[in-house]
């Protein structure tokens, strides 16, 4: 998969993509992240990207020009599957979004900043919009990286064990149970002794029940 992140703070997504998982699926070849400076597409003096909203009113809207030929050219070269605006107001993003991009193959992802960008650009390139969650970033970047990090880790061959994924809280509308690992007492915290059983048919099921009581504690809104 290639996904490109058009941003004009590039700096801010340097390091995301170079750790643990994401830096797996780069060397195994199975991911690669282009950072693309919006900058470098506006004909503006002094690079200018944003400008003054009509209408008045507070803030800078990222001009619809700029934006436009950045998208355009990119989109000589590849045909991607979905152009994603990320922001505050879009859909809010979960774990079946992110199971359905991880099987694309390429993906545009435009960051906003300031009170966003032109109206226009929306209408007219945006095929997604997507926010992570209720609260207002200073930018899409750090968007950009969350949506990256959640499909980047579920393309086939990123994760060491395949199926660790399908464990994952959320895969079932289910929160994960609780783990743990060495030593098995610790300050006289013992481990359940389910877990020490070795009998995987009763693992299985404590950890199930385990996931929903978790679930109707934590997120009963999930739960089917
Ligand atoms: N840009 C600013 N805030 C955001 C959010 N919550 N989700 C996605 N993009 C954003």
């Amino acid at each position: 998969m290639k996904i490109d992140i058009l941003t004009v703070v590039p700096g801010l997504l340097e390091s995301p993509f170079t750790h643990s998982i994401l830096k797996r699926a780069k060397e195994k070849n199975l991911l690669q992240v282009n950072i693309i400076n919006l900058r470098d597409y506006t004909t503006y003096a002094r690079a200018q990207v944003d400008d003054y909203p009509f209408g008045g009113g507070a803030g800078m809207v990222m001009m619809v020009e700029p934006l436009v030929n950045a998208i355009e050219a990119l989109q000589k070269n590849t045909a991607y599957d979905e152009v994603i605006y990320l922001t505050p107001d879009g859909n809010t993003l979960n774990q079946s979004m992110a199971n359905k991009l991880s099987l694309k193959n390429n993906l545009l992802m435009i960051c906003g900043h300031y009170k966003g960008i032109d109206q226009r650009v929306r209408d007219h390139f945006i095929t997604m919009e997507i926010s992570i969650g209720d609260y207002v970033l200073s930018g899409g970047e750090l968007a950009a990286a969350v949506l990256t990090d959640a499909i980047g880790r579920l393309i086939p061959g990123v994760l060491n064990d395949e199926t660790s994924a399908l464990s994952d809280s959320f895969q079932d509308n289910l929160l994960a149970p609780p783990v743990y690992t060495r030593p098995e007492i610790f300050r006289g915290w013992k481990v359940p002794d389910v877990l020490m059983s070795g009998n995987h048919k009763l693992i299985d099921e404590w950890r199930h029940e385990q996931a929903i009581q978790h679930t109707k504690e934590r997120r009963p809104d999930i739960l089917k």
